[in-house]
């Protein structure tokens, strides 16, 4: 999977997505991440990328002549391939599980990350092809959504966990939340692991489990049964 991602931080995106599971997975090739400043694409001596919005309105813009050459810089780089081109916005789509497994599927992926107010909407009419929220709140950037959907989607990419199981068998995948887990010791400061789970016994170890996601779900998240 190849990742592309526009922002004014670049440093913020490398230093999170260069660590742990992602980071493994870069050196191993599994995934590639090119940033670009989007900075770096402007036509004005001082690199200005933002302005006032016409028609008034609280704070600044992202100017659309930077985001776009940044884009087309990508878009040359990318030949023919097919690819998406995500902007990270309040008023985008509910990202979720499905929408990641879905994306996993692509061969390349760019992502947009504005700030300020927003971008000139123009440069979204261009290069856009997709726009997605990752909740009901209002982040101070598109970086931080950025790195959350690479790295729901990443850790679906072949290879990128140790064991593929682990992205099948967990919360969200199949609708019920994942089962309460146990390591060693057995016993802590005089809580005891469950029985079942020293048992051995493989069929009434799954029927726990699965009782267990279900009284989960019931609890935390009753939406989704
Ligand atoms: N940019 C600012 N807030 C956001 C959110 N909740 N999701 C995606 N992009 C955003």
């Amino acid at each position: 999977m190849d990742f592309y991602c526009m922002t004014l931080f670049p440093e913020m995106i490398e230093s999170c997505m260069h660590e742990s599971i992602t980071g493994r997975a870069m050196e191993k090739g599994l995934l590639n991440l090119t940033t670009l400043n989007i900075r770096d694409f402007t036509l004005d001596k001082h690199r200005k990328v933002d302005d006032y919005p016409y028609g008034g309105g609280a704070g600044m813009l992202m100017q659309a002549e930077p985001v776009v050459r940044c884009y087309e810089h990508i878009k040359e780089q990318l030949g023919e391939r097919k690819h998406r081109v995500i902007y990270l916005t309040p008023w985008g789509k509910r990202f979720d599980q499905r929408e990641a497994e879905m994306l996993s599927k692509e061969d390349a992926l760019v992502f947009l990350c504005g700030h300020y107010e927003g971008i000139d909407e123009r440069a979204l009419d261009l290069v856009a092809t997709d726009f997605y929220s990752i909740g009901d709140y209002v982040l101070t950037g598109g970086e931080l959504p950025a790195m959350v959907m690479m790295d729901t989607i990443s850790r679906l990419v072949p290879g990128v966990l140790n064991n593929d199981d682990s992205a099948i068998y967990e919360s969200f995948s199949g609708n019920l939340l994942e089962h309460p887990q146990y390591t060693r010791p057995e016993e802590f400061r005089g809580m005891k692991v469950p029985e079942v789970l020293l048992s051995g016994h493989h069929a009434n170890v799954e029927k726990w489990k699965h009782e267990q996601s279900i009284e989960r779900t019931k609890k935390f998240r009753p939406d989704l049964l």
